[in-house]
């Protein structure tokens, strides 16, 4: 089986590889066409969710977006990562990070897009499960947002086109590079993609 990545995307490994369901897929697009359909079917689910500060719910929401594709889907990763903290601390952490979002939401620490922003932020650094972490953190801050009454966020699909790979590419490079800064305590810049 051949896997493409592009840049800032996890790689799999070999045994990983061997943890996918569907026997027929044998390319990275049909692999991304089914995970997207996938996710796409959990959408109304997803949208009646209501407690979505927890560990438990981080989990469900992994599980119901990857299950039919990966034999380890809403499981944390086991071992270490190019990203990401160190394995055995993930409970721990994501625990963490949502008694503190909770607490930003009630004292009004920050704006709310800038709440959420700094949720996912901090999702994609923990980087709880062995792959779709982007799309998870960004589902999860979506409906975080909508929940606290904000639209959803558009991570940068105004400005960049998802027909073109080259301007796909860019997209990825500004997302990343958002990230960046915002490793630093820098959120603007990922807060302006997210809504650009
Ligand atoms: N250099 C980086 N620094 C911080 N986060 C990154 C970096 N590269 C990738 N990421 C985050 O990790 C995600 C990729 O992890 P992965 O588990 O493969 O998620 P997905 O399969 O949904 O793309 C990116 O979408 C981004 O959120
Ligand atoms: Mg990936």
């Amino acid at each position: 089986m051949k896997f493409i990545f592009i840049e800032g995307a996890t790689p799999i490994d070999e045994d990983e590889r061997q943890d996918l369901i569907p026997r027929h897929i044998q390319t990275q697009d049909e692999l991304n066409a089914f995970e997207n359909l996938n996710i796409a079917q959990i959408m109304p689910w997803a949208h009646k969710q209501q407690n979505l500060l927890s560990v438990r719910f981080l989990k469900t929401l992994h599980k119901r977006m990857f299950g039919h594709t990966w034999k380890w889907a809403g499981e944390f990763r086991k071992s270490q990562k190019n990203i990401g903290i160190e394995a055995y601390r993930i409970e721990s952490e994501l625990h963490q990070l949502c008694g503190d979002i909770q607490y930003q939401i009630q004292h009004t620490a920050f704006s709310l897009d800038e709440i959420a922003i700094r949720f996912h932020h901090r999702l994609v650094f923990i980087h709880a499960f062995v792959n779709g972490n982007g799309r998870h953190a960004r589902l999860a801050c979506d409906l975080l947002i909508q929940n606290l009454g904000n639209s959803g966020f558009s991570w940068g699909s105004k400005t960049y086109n998802h027909n073109d790979l080259s301007s796909l590419n860019d997209m990825r490079k500004a997302y990343i590079s958002a990230l960046k800064s915002a490793d630093k305590g820098d959120y603007e810049k990922l807060i302006e993609f997210s809504r650009g």
